[in-house]
């Protein structure tokens, strides 16, 4: 592996659920250290991307390369920060404990978790900010708090790559700035983050590079270049409107 290793990289990438590819031969090239941003109408294929990314679905064609190696050589590198809400804790276990999770992988069958093991486990609660959180259980935190824990988690697991879908739908404008800080001093820790996100009039401030999506890759790179009035419209078809404010406004850097 040289530095120019790109983080991800997907070749051809065709995937399929029925007899209509929801990605068509998708190549794309993502470099390590950056904060990427896949937009794309509802139904274009951002969640499948980063299921195809992760390894939970077979590609009719193409493949996904994880610093140079195969995804079954690089488990483990990869971490899905799943959706907020979509784990269900009816089980009582803390902040602490979901962090600590991430370890396990680590740690052989015989042994227990180190001390070394807890350390690292509350230093990535520290990055997420939620130390003061460590002994609260999981089921009584909000969603951009329990958001926050799993990308602890998913840091503590020693993962490069973070993958989330949507991790700012649904919460308040102090939760999403929160998720953001977190989303910039993980990438500043030399991480590579992959964020589906919805909102094209944030998306040229929040992230380096974007991805434009709908079955087919549309574009790929900085946001000034992807979010052209011209490409936009042509992937949103009937959203204009919201097209139009983007590039009157705040949404253009
Ligand atoms: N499990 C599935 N079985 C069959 N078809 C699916 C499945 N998951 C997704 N699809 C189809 O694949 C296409 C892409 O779906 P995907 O979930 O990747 O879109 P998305 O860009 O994430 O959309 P959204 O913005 O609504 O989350 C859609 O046409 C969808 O209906
Ligand atoms: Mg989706």
């Amino acid at each position: 592996m040289t530095a120019a290793t790109p983080a991800i990289e997907v070749r051809d990438l065709t995937v399929s659920y029925g007899p209509v590819p929801a990605l068509l031969d998708v190549s794309a090239t993502i470099p390590p250290g950056t904060l990427v941003g896949v937009i794309g109408p509802n139904g274009s294929g951002k969640s499948t991307l980063i299921k195809a990314i992760l390894g939970f679905l077979k590609p009719d064609v193409g493949e996904v390369r994880v610093f140079g190696e195969t995804l079954d050589r690089a488990r483990g590198r990869v971490a899905y920060v799943p959706q907020r809400g979509s784990v269900d804790w009816d089980f009582p276990i803390t902040v602490r404990d979901v962090a600590l999770m991430g370890r396990y992988g680590h740690v052989p069958w015989w042994r227990d978790l180190s001390a070394r093991d807890r350390e690292i486990a509350d230093e990535t609660l520290g990055m997420v900010r939620m130390s003061e959180y460590a002994d609260r259980q999981i089921g009584q935190l909000s969603g951009g708090q329990q958001q926050r824990v799993f990308m602890a988690r998913a840091m503590a697991q020693g993962a490069d790559i973070l993958l989330l879908d949507e991790p700012f739908s649904g919460v308040d404008a102090a939760t999403e700035r929160a998720i953001l800080d977190v989303l910039d001093a993980t990438k500043n820790s030399g991480r590579t983050l992959v964020v589906v996100h919805h909102d094209l009039a944030t998306a040229a401030e929040y992230f380096d590079l974007l991805i434009l999506l709908k079955q087919r890759l549309y574009a790929l790179g900085p946001p000034e270049l992807v979010l052209q009035p011209k490409l936009l419209s042509e992937v949103y078809e009937g959203r204009l409107k919201a097209i139009e404010t983007l590039v009157s406004g705040k949404g253009q850097p």
